[in-house]
């Protein structure tokens, strides 16, 4: 039995050591972690319980039969985050440079089976040269079962992917069909062909980096939802956003100790908005004074900063926030703020997670790149998101809502649950300047006459008190207290309970 016992530890030992002690080290050199390593500090200690440590591939061509290390490249299995069970695997890039054989992607599957069987997130670490070259067809046909079970699960239960090295061809899509992407800067690249390749096919050279790493991704592409400057903080990062997560889509929202009141009022926020309606000002103030203890996990940070999107807790509960921020192109919607703040919308509604909106839009960003980039259709995607969502919604308008960005920013026509104005909003079909030029064209010559006209449209439309009129503003509140509003109307929003008419499913303009 001894014997057994110690054979049974020997292998263990084998497998814990992936791809040796030499490529261990030249991981570290690289600043990156192992896959178990990885795996420690993201789950609790002592949690993680691991399947199909002693799986092997199957392959014979290439000599592969000679090179069969246990595990196989992926470390697999499940866990805890601060209590909550989280379904993990880990590419070992030390073995066979993490490539994806038939076997490899078994043992990603069955994890991902668990985890929609039993309700729990999955967090999948990338790290990994793509298909095994060896494998050829099986290797593809590896990834397929993945990419068909992203889809599958896609709604039902979280999705998280962590980039932490090279991600080539097959091995971009399974992340690009989850929920959030993490990348980490100067060690991870996402791309479906290599600079080499570019360089090969259009002639175009360039580094990894400008291609595929983490600043590409996170400003430019928005392939992904935010970069860490390294392993241990993007870890440490990813525990903090499952913090907010539900464990899927029938869980409801975590509820977590609070150690904030809800009444707590801010008169600072009474003064938050200018006196001039041009001057900018930092929406990302109003969120985190509204929020718990003024924690805010933003999403997609770096791109398209003229919309704020990200996670609060209210009274321990999270909400999705979403915020036009006045500091980037006046806060307005274009294609890419549209893009961004509806895939969101979509995730919080997908999981019951309640949204909060802060509106101070001056409209849709006009002009020719806008409309022959699709703005129309882009557009188009928030108000469908908006209009969709069952959860409860709530929104707040701190000053601009003008014209068609007023009925998209969740406008109570998009069945918001409670819809607040400051009373410095001014909900009107566009500013007072713009209104004039159109429908007193032809007083343009005389200044005295155009000012009295834009005088009187201020005074009738720049005010919340029209759209409080006909009810499409529930009340008009205090900026101090918006905190108290906003966690009373949620807390009075827990049962609500709304379906859309039977469909399949949607057409959302994609
Ligand atoms: C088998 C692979 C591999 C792969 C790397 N390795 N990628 N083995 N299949 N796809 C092995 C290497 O042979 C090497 O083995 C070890 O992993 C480490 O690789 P290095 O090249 O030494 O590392 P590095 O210099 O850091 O470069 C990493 C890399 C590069 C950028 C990922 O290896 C690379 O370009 N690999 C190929 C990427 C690729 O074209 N993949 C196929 C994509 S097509 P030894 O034994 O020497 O340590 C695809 C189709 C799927 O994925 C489509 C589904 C829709």
């Amino acid at each position: 039995m001894k014997d057994i016992l110690q054979e049974l530890e020997n292998r263990r030992q084998e497998a814990r050591l992936g791809g040796g002690a030499a490529r261990i080290e030249a991981q570290h050199k690289r600043g990156k972690l192992t896959a178990r390593e990885r795996i420690e500090l993201l789950l609790d200690e002592g949690s993680f319980e691991e399947f199909d440590m002693f799986v092997a591939h199957r392959c014979t061509d290439f000599g592969m039969e000679k090179n069969r290390p246990y595990g196989d490249g992926v470390v697999t299995g499940w866990g805890t985050i601060n209590g909550r069970q989280v379904y993990v695997f880990s590419q070992d890039f030390t073995v066979l440079g993490g490539s994806v054989s038939a076997t490899h992607a078994q043992k990603i599957c069955k994890i991902m089976d668990m985890a929609m069987q039993n309700g729990a997130p999955v967090i999948g670490i990338n790290d990994s040269g793509g298909a095994r070259i060896q494998e050829g067809v099986d290797s593809l046909a590896g990834y397929g079962e993945v990419f068909q079970r992203n889809i599958e699960a896609s709604g039902v239960v979280p999705q998280i992917s962590l980039v932490m090295g090279p991600c080539a061809g097959g091995a971009v899509y399974s992340p690009a069909m989850t929920d959030f992407i993490f990348m980490v800067r100067d060690t991870s690249y996402m791309f479906v062909t290599g600079p080499d390749v570019v360089k090969t096919v259009t002639n175009e050279v360039v580094s990894a980096e400008d291609l595929g790493g983490a600043s590409t991704h996170t400003r430019k592409s928005s392939v992904a939802d935010g970069a860490f400057e390294n392993d241990v903080e993007a870890l440490a990062e990813l525990r903090r956003l499952v913090d907010f997560l539900p464990l899927n889509n029938r869980a409801g929202v975590p509820v977590r100790p609070f150690f904030d009141t809800p009444d707590r009022v801010e008169p600072s926020l009474d003064t938050l908005v200018p006196d001039n309606p041009n001057m900018p000002y930092d929406m990302k103030e109003l969120i985190l004074k509204v929020a718990d203890e003024g924690d805010f996990y933003e999403i997609q940070e770096d791109f398209a900063r003229n919309i704020i999107t990200g996670f609060i807790r209210l009274e321990g509960r999270s909400v999705g926030v979403v915020a036009n921020q006045p500091m980037v192109l006046a806060g307005c919607l274009d294609i890419d703020s549209s893009r961004k703040a509806a895939r969101f919308v979509r995730f919080c509604d997908a999981f019951e997670i309640p949204i909060l909106t802060f509106v101070d839009v001056p409209g849709f960003l006009p002009g020719t790149g806008q409309e022959h980039g699709g703005g129309i259709k882009h557009g188009a995607k928030l108000l469908f998101a908006y209009g969709e969502a069952t959860v409860p919604k709530v929104t707040v308008i701190t000053r601009k809502a003008y014209g068609g960005a007023y009925d998209v920013m969740s406008s109570k026509h998009l069945r918001a649950d409670f819809n607040y104005a400051w009373p410095s909003a001014e909900i009107a079909v566009m500013g007072a300047k713009g209104a004039t030029e159109i429908i007193h064209r032809a007083d343009l010559g005389d200044p005295e006459k155009i000012a009295a006209h834009t005088k009187n449209y201020e005074d009738r439309f720049a005010n919340p008190f029209v759209a409080a009129e006909r009810g499409f503003i529930d009340e008009v509140i205090q900026p101090r207290s918006t905190r108290v509003r906003v966690c009373r109307a949620f807390a009075s929003l827990r049962n609500k309970k709304r379906a859309l008419p039977w469909k399949k499913h949607d057409n959302i303009p994609l």
